[in-house]
């Protein structure tokens, strides 16, 4: 290929490339140019010895009449390759801008996300009416759309065009959706086609802010249209307003699609996955296939989304300036929307004709043209459409058709002024076309840059009657593409009907996906609990809190723990500490002096252990008692001794507990009804030279009290939220049965890990929790632990997965014998995945290292699972925290509590939602308690070593 130049100084010279200088430049049609380039002119926008590019223009002989007027029009709309280049080099930079999210300099181009993750794969079924509006000017688009689901069989669609009324494009919004209602039920009345479970795709054409596949927000109306209230709101709503209104059919608007998207998407599949989606109608504009994780306003690293790129926006002076002619500010200035889409109206459709008859008005008046004859249509604005320009550029159309077309206008042309006309006509769309290549090949470099590829192979689908009726458009956007994008291996795919197949491939997919969410909704419903139903557990564990204490028959057990007071400070010495029940077995030395150091060593209880004999597991106890203190150089000393015990104990004295059941995946036999004090004893005694002194046994519960009571001394209830649940408080003695005494208050271990156990949480228990409980070791107990702790969420989720994908909404259905795997989805994984940042990619390397396949939208599923099944158990917990402290309020006659509560545990401390949904819960249903959450930093064994303390500085005071 060869460029022709003309009397050029040195400077264009250097520019060339060396294989290009002193060739003559053809493109596609590969006819030599005709035209000279008038350098010495120096018309608009050609810097002195620029070359603009030109095209031949097929059957146009060069215009013999060369006055300066006219050459001067038309040299104002040549463009030079420098020129487009800048604009693409600009438009590229403003692409990446927009797509960073830079707010200001705001963008010259927007960007927009549309929610279609992916190119249709073909799969797509079902009868899908479409309504198109705005790619057509004045005219909506009524379409049934049949997809088969079978590759290359395609169902003609029947389709409707509806004429728009002026007044309704330009009159309130309301009257334009109703409008549309009424040609959609109009349609429907003509076809003989079953009106249930209407499903409708709306292609509507203008720049969105889209939030979902069915969520799109006007920003601003471009082309022909300026209905009031209509911008800033959701047109999918103002759509299904309408139709409620009209009450003729129940239509659901499922998707929302811009007319790019849907050409793009009703690309027929081929060779080369169709990923740009071009259209030259009334308006202009493209979107393409993005890397999700380039698009800053989504969160998402993986995957493609399609980009809207509203290019009719495109505005950079820099790069616009020197193109637009005189007659483009006065359509523009003449407008419906004055300084806006500067791009489009050099391109699209609708402005074509207008900047042809700017330019034949001026060429008129000025006595160069029609003899300076005009008439009111040559002066009126809009009297000459796209079709008049098509046609009047077409070569095969004649010069007669040209004359009939002017005499149509009150014109009465001369032959020469028929050949200006067609070179006002070719000189326009000549600019149109290469200014669309030049952003379609900003576009394209954009994608190849994205995807680190020598040569980018892509399909771009074009649609539009510009692109479908001009007789040159197209070829010159091609040949200019290549120009300018010579990396870019372009195949360009004409849309067969415009692009309704394709906003019914989006409406199917969004189907799908409404289907999947309506699924997703009614499984995950029995996990969003509301204010009443969170009251009633409040009250119920209130309930049974008094029952419990009154020794009645409760599933609180509400068991007294003999700690009658938190530490005072006065506590001093050096003792020792156990930590059994949590995720780990930890032995410490704690040194309680005017401050307390700790040093600990945890060690592992083996499951074997944990579900072995009793025997096996207090010796294993031992064991790594004696290994503690060997490494801690305390062997041969007898210290005092705190067992936190983190299972219910019925004690008998502060050193006597009777072990009433095994929880959480433990099951060591001959311990349940033994004290476990004593069992520990035992186990010291059996290994020789071993002394120790078990002064205390506590619960994990009163140990975190006592350990942030330390600190705080308002700290007067104790919650674990880890592998298990429970809570303790300080509870009037008055109130506990059993133990004597009327003043004073103790530390009462609610044990409410089995409240519910008597049924009463019944109205709330899922297949899912049944499911869960059924699996476990102890089914049937430890209900409201079952719905709330570490050991059992993470299998929760895992059986609402399997429920999903049996349902087809995940995994395109496809179970996995990784999901089937009990224990497989860990506890700690809906704490990654609900991590503010980062959300999806957590989603998606979990749930990839689980072995499963899945899509974007499969990984949203997973995370709204996680949330909805720990929100609940978060709310849960609250409420039983509610009823505690509103018990402690009543107990002490206040208007106002303020208390901390001590907290421990792994999912407390380690989910990024959990601790803020408890407390929410306790402000929502104690709203006269001020509750402040204290995280236990070092464990409840530093708890039990001051109850140990206290104990021991009590017995102290017995004893002198
Ligand atoms: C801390 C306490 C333990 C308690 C555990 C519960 O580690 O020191 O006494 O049992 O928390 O949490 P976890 O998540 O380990 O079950
Ligand atoms: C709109 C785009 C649309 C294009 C082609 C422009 O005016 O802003 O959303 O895609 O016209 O119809
Ligand atoms: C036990 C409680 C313990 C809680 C937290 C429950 O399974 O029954 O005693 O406090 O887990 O560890």
């Amino acid at each position: 290929m060869s460029l022709l130049v003309i009397g050029v100084p040195h400077i264009a010279r250097q520019e060339l490339r060396p294989e290009e200088s002193g060739q003559l430049l053809c493109v596609p049609g590969g006819q030599p140019p005709l035209w000279k380039l008038m350098d010495s002119v120096g018309s608009a926008g050609l810097r002195q010895g620029e070359e603009a590019l030109s095209y031949p223009e097929e059957g146009l002989p060069g215009p013999s009449d060369s006055s300066e007027l006219v050459q001067e029009c038309l040299q104002q709309f040549k463009v030079t390759r420098a020129q487009l280049q800048q604009i693409q080099a600009s438009l590229l930079g403003s692409m990446e801008q927009a797509l960073r999210g830079q707010a200001s300099p705001a963008p010259a181009v927007r960007m927009l996300p549309t929610y279609v993750g992916s190119t249709p794969h073909g799969t797509e079924q079902g009868d899908f009416m479409v309504l198109e509006l705005g790619a057509t000017g004045a005219s909506l688009r009524v379409l049934w759309v049949t997809l088969t689901g079978i590759e290359g069989h395609r169902v003609e669609p029947r389709s409707q065009e509806f004429v728009i009324p002026q007044e309704v494009m330009l009159g309130a919004g309301q009257q334009l959706f109703d409008f549309a209602a009424h040609c959609l039920s109009e349609f429907l009345d003509a076809q003989p086609v079953s009106k249930q479970g209407l499903q409708l795709g709306f292609s509507f054409s203008f720049p969105c802010h889209q939030t979902g596949l069915d969520r799109s927000t006007l920003i601003s109306w471009t082309k022909g249209f300026r209905c009031s209230g209509v911008e800033g709101q959701d047109v999918v709503q103002l759509l299904r307003d309408a139709i409620q209104r009209h009450g003729a059919y129940n239509i659901d608007v499922v998707a929302v699609v811009n007319d790019t998207v849907g050409t793009m998407m009703g690309c027929e599949l081929g060779a080369r996955p169709c990923e740009v989606g071009l259209v030259v109608d009334t308006g202009t504009n493209a979107c393409y296939m993005e890397e999700a994780r380039h698009v800053a306003v989504l969160d998402e690293d993986r995957g493609r989304v399609c980009v809207s790129v509203e290019w009719g926006s495109f505005s950079d002076v820099g790069a616009l300036g020197p193109v637009l002619t005189t007659f483009d500010h006065t359509l523009d200035h003449e407008s419906l929307n004055p300084g806006a889409q500067r791009f489009e109206k050099m391109i699209g459709g609708l402005y074509l004709g207008e900047l042809v008859r700017l330019v034949l008005a001026h060429l008129a008046q000025r006595g160069v043209l029609f003899g300076g004859g005009t008439s009111p249509a040559l002066l009126s604005r809009g009297s000459i459409l796209l079709e008049h320009v098509a046609e009047m550029e077409d070569p095969s159309a004649g010069a007669a058709r040209v004359r009939a077309i002017l005499q149509d206008l009150g014109l009465s042309p001369g032959a020469l002024d028929v050949e200006l006309v067609q070179h006002v006509c070719a000189a326009v769309c000549t600019r149109a076309a290469q200014l669309c290549a030049a952003a379609l090949a900003a576009v394209l470099s954009h994608l190849q840059h994205g995807r680190e590829q020598q040569t980018l192979q892509v399909a771009v689908a074009t649609g539009g009657r510009v692109c479908e009726r001009h007789p040159r458009f197209c070829g010159i956007l091609q040949g200019t593409v290549m120009l300018l994008a010579p990396e870019c291996d372009v195949s360009f795919i004409p849309s067969v009907d415009g692009g309704g197949r394709g906003v019914a491939m989006v409406t199917a997919v969004a189907a799908r996906l409404a289907a999947h969410r309506r699924l997703l909704e009614e499984t995950l419903a029995p996990f969003r609990l509301n204010h009443d139903q969170l009251a009633a557990v409040q009250a119920q564990m209130r309930k049974a809190m008094v029952k419990g204490l009154r020794g009645e028959a409760s599933s609180l057990r509400m068991l007294p723990t003999f700690v009658r007071a938190t530490p005072d400070g006065s506590e001093r010495g050096d003792f020792l500490a156990l930590d059994l029940g949590g995720t780990n077995f930890r032995v410490l030395l704690v040194r309680v002096t005017t401050g307390v150091q700790i040093t600990s060593q945890i060690y592992s209880i083996p499951e074997s252990v944990a579900q072995g004999s009793g025997q096996q597991l207090f010796d294993h106890i031992v064991d790594c008692i004696v290994d503690f203190q060997q490494k801690q150089g305390l062997s041969g000393q007898s210290l005092p001794l705190g067992f936190t015990f983190s299972f219910p104990c019925r004690q008998l004295g502060l050193d006597q507990g009777i072990l009433l059941n095994w929880t959480k995946g433990f099951n060591a036999s001959d311990c349940e009804g033994q004290d476990v004090v004593n069992l520990l004893r035992e186990a010291i005694a059996r290994r020789q030279a071993v002394e120790l002194n078990v002064v205390a046994i506590v619960n994990d519960t009163v140990g975190t009290m006592m350990s942030c009571g330390y600190e705080d001394p308002r700290c007067e209830i104790g919650l674990i939220v880890g592998t298990g649940t429970n809570a303790c408080y300080m509870e009037e003695l008055r109130n506990v049965a059993g133990v004597p005494g009327d003043s004073g208050r103790m530390c009462i271990n609610m044990e409410w890990g089995a409240f519910g156990d008597d049924g009463s949480l019944a109205m709330l228990s899922t297949c899912f929790d049944a499911s869960v409980d059924k699996a476990s070791i102890n089914p049937g107990k430890q209900r409201f632990e079952k719905m709330i702790s570490g050991m059992y969420l993470g299998e929760i989720v895992r059986h609402i997965l399997l429920h999903l994908t049996s349902l087809g909404v995940l995994f395109r259905g496809q179970q996995t014998q990784r999901l089937q795997t009990r224990d497989i989805f860990k506890t700690k994984f809906l704490s990654e995945i609900e991590s503010d940042s980062l959300a999806l990619r957590q989603v998606r390397a979990i749930l990839e290292d689980l072995g499963l396949p899945l899509t974007s939208d499969d990984a949203l599923i997973v995370l709204e699972v996680c949330q909805a099944v720990s929100q609940r158990a978060a709310q849960l917990c609250g409420a039983g925290v509610a009823a505690v402290v509103e018990k402690i309020r009543e107990n002490r006659g206040l208007e106002e509590l303020a208390v901390s509560v001590g907290v421990d545990g792994t999912l407390y401390k380690l989910h990024p939602h959990f601790s803020s949904l408890v407390a929410a819960t306790v402000r929502e249903l104690a709203p006269h308690c001020v509750v402040t959450f204290l995280q236990s930093e070092d464990g409840s064994g530093k708890g039990a070593a001051l109850v140990t303390a206290v104990a021991c500085r009590l017995a102290q005071l017995t004893r002198v």
